[in-house]
């Protein structure tokens, strides 16, 4: 494996390392990174295997028998992610980060903090949850995936981002929606699809134990991965903070940046150093 080769990295300090979406790619994170980088932070942001400029980092694995539908569509998991982002501290010499997490983001955040605890600072959760996928879901998943293969990501994007925008955003932010669609259009639909067959691959993370620091962000109107999700992490890691941001859906460092960055750096600053 090798380490991820596109990634942004801006400030000193505290290592916080920023995990993006599906489909999205690392410029989804340029008004957290321009922020706490002023502040005495180290912000970093890869492009995740598959995504942004690490499209040739896909690989063909084993699909899980589940996933028979799959069978030819490359399997990035979310622990080689984790695996990923601990080699891009190792080759940037840091030795613990905070990590964040936005959706598929968050479960790569899940599987870092068991795969490396003692590298782990503190967690930020943003927009996911722990439970695996159902079948329901798992199925729904492998739809896309042959949708995004068959004919690209521009019926994707039209179709996920009212789910990915609050209203509000939708109405009074057109930079923000042209920004994200502009993202799905750019993301490499193998890279995507390796991505979805991992997430449907995913484990529960449910009974985790996650014994660091923990802050979780949902947006009040995110159909996705909706309150109820951030509701039952936050009731099942001990100290945890829950954060639900007005006006956002599932895109909540996007849509309302000042409100997330003001949380995130409130949460950092209260780690003793
Ligand atoms: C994401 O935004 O990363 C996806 O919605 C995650 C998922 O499909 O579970």
């Amino acid at each position: 494996m090798k380490p991820l080769s596109a990634f942004s990295d801006s400030g000193g300090g505290i290592a916080i390392i920023m995990l993006h979406g599906d489909p999205f790619d690392r410029s989804m994170w340029r008004d957290q990174i321009e922020f706490l980088s002023t502040l005495g932070y180290r912000a970093i942001a890869p492009d995740l295997r598959g995504f942004g400029e690490n499209v040739a980092q896909t690989s063909v694995g084993e699909p899980a028998e589940a996933n028979h539908r799959l069978k030819s569509v490359p399997l990035s998991t979310m622990a080689d992610m984790a695996r990923e982002v601990l080699e891009l501290m190792d080759a940037l010499k840091i030795d613990q980060a905070a990590i964040c997490g936005l959706s598929m983001g968050g479960y790569v955040a899940f599987e870092f903090v068991q795969l490396f605890p003692a590298r782990t600072r503190a967690l930020a959760l943003a927009g996911t949850r722990a439970p695996a996928d159902n079948e329901p879901e798992r199925q729904a998943r492998f739809q896309q995936v042959e949708q995004m293969l068959a004919k690209g990501m521009g019926g994707i994007a039209e179709a996920s981002l009212p789910k990915l925008l609050a209203p509000r955003t939708v109405a009074e932010k057109p930079e923000v929606v042209a920004r994200l669609r502009e993202m799905i259009l750019l993301a490499d639909p193998q890279g995507a699809a390796a991505a979805q067959h991992g997430m449907a691959a995913r484990r529960d993370y449910s009974n985790d134990s996650v014994n660091v620091p923990t802050l979780i962000i949902v947006g009040r109107d995110d159909p996705i991965r909706p309150v109820a999700d951030a509701e039952f992490m936050h009731a099942r890691i001990p100290g945890s903070r829950l954060e639900i941001i007005e006006d956002a859906a599932h895109m909540t460092n996007m849509e309302q940046p000042e409100i997330f960055n003001r949380a995130l750096l409130d949460f950092l600053s209260r780690l003793t150093h």
